[in-house]
């Protein structure tokens, strides 16, 4: 049985779990028994009973058949980031499933685990699995792949194991979680709103709080990478403009597609892409408190410093393949974006990003690889990143 606590919109605290058995099991909180309630039935590609039951604020502690279970603290000080995370298996692009330094997953989620913090974000890009592994192939043999329960057990239960144990999640949805892919599995699995009863690649951006500041969620599923249309430069302005941004104060935005993110462009060699164009056209409408956007979707660690705005942190790099290691200046990025640009750092290691507050207040973001060992500190001053030395 997989267990584990998201949080969703307003900071509600849901308990989850996956289930064989012929009903949903009871919670203990604080020493009491609860039943949680059924949120999907079984059916053949999805055989399990997902379970789920809002924790009440001030609960003290929770476990599910003897499991305790990771409870929200009110101001998250220790942050885990990661995305991309599944094992590729597309087309030619065969990851070798079956060898933890091919595709280390599992290694980098304990190791997140093992720094104890107090909120994991999924930046999206769940499930890589989508062809059978070819006859004779031992790297991926047996694997399961397309939407179905032993495809995200494979390529994302197990492995997040120790890490789903560590902490609440926020669960945000990628590109390979739309409807065309893996978007059934994640609407009845993780995300942290009611299921919904068709699939849509739109559902709408979420706003919680995240110590004095608001974290919003936006489903980027639809966002166009390159060339968009006016009809896809619609939905992205008409996703950014409901976000339930603050009035006042400072947020952080969690987005699958990164706005500003770049990477090498293999078609044009020696020059720079940058994906997500369709919301890098809503730029306008993101208010000024945004400090730092959380993204994916591309498979490095970056730090981009817009001359004007927040600061985009990018971390796709859970174990799904690396894309080569861009040299990033601030002028080259600039140019690929559109927008000044004052800071630029792209770094290819599997890992993901630690994000702690510092006692005055400053963040500090740490590119963490599958051995826990440092490979990028940066403190996010309001000026811009300030970095230490890169260790090899
Ligand atoms: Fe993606």
């Amino acid at each position: 049985m997989a267990a584990w606590v998201e949080i969703g919109p307003g900071g509600q605290a849901l308990a989850r779990a996956l289930v064989r058995g012929p009903a949903c099991p009871e919670v203990i909180l604080d020493g009491h028994a609860q039943l949680m309630a059924l949120r999907a039935t079984p059916r053949p590609s999805f055989p399990e009973r997902v379970c789920e039951l809002v924790l009440p604020a001030g609960t003290r502690r929770a476990s599910i058949a003897g499991h305790g279970l990771p409870l929200p603290k009110a101001d998250p000080k220790r942050i885990v980031v990661l995305g991309d995370s599944g094992c590729r298996l597309k087309k030619k692009v065969l990851q070798a499933c079956n060898d933890l330094e091919a595709w280390p997953f599992a290694q980098v989620a304990a190791r997140a685990a093992d720094d104890a913090p107090d909120l994991v974000i999924h930046v999206g890009d769940y499930v890589y699995r989508e062809r059978e592994c070819p006859e004779g192939n031992e790297g991926c043999a047996e694997s399961p792949f397309g939407d179905r329960l032993d495809t995200w057990v494979a390529d994302f239960f197990a492995p997040a194991r120790p890490l789903l144990a560590a902490a609440p999640w926020i669960m945000a949805r990628g590109n390979h979680e739309s409807c065309q892919r893996s978007g059934g599995g994640f609407l009845r699995l993780l995300d942290p709103r009611p299921v919904p009863p068709g699939c849509s690649d739109r559902t709408g951006p979420y706003a919680l709080p995240l110590g004095s500041r608001s974290l919003v969620v936006l489903d980027s599923a639809g966002a166009v990478d390159e060339r968009p249309t006016a009809a896809d430069l619609a939905h992205a302005r008409a996703d950014v403009a409901a976000a339930p941004f603050p009035r006042d104060g400072t947020s952080w935005l969690v987005s699958h597609h990164p706005p500003f993110g770049v990477e090498m462009d293999l078609r044009r060699k020696g020059q720079l892409r940058a994906p997500g164009a369709s919301l890098r056209g809503a730029r306008d409408l993101l208010p000024a408190g945004v400090e730092l956007i959380l993204s994916g979707h591309i498979h490095l660690y970056e730090l981009v410093k817009l001359e004007r705005g927040p600061v985009q942190a990018i971390a796709g790099t859970g174990g799904t393949e690396l894309d080569p290691e861009p040299a990033l200046t601030a002028d080259g990025v600039a140019r690929a974006l559109g927008v000044p640009v004052t800071f630029a750092r792209a770094r290819a290691a599997f890992g993901y990003l630690l994000l702690e507050r510092e006692a005055d207040g400053v963040w500090v973001a740490d590119l963490r690889d599958e051995r826990g060992s440092c490979a990028l500190r940066c403190r996010l001053e309001p000026a811009g990143p300030r970095c230490g030395a890169l260790r090899e």
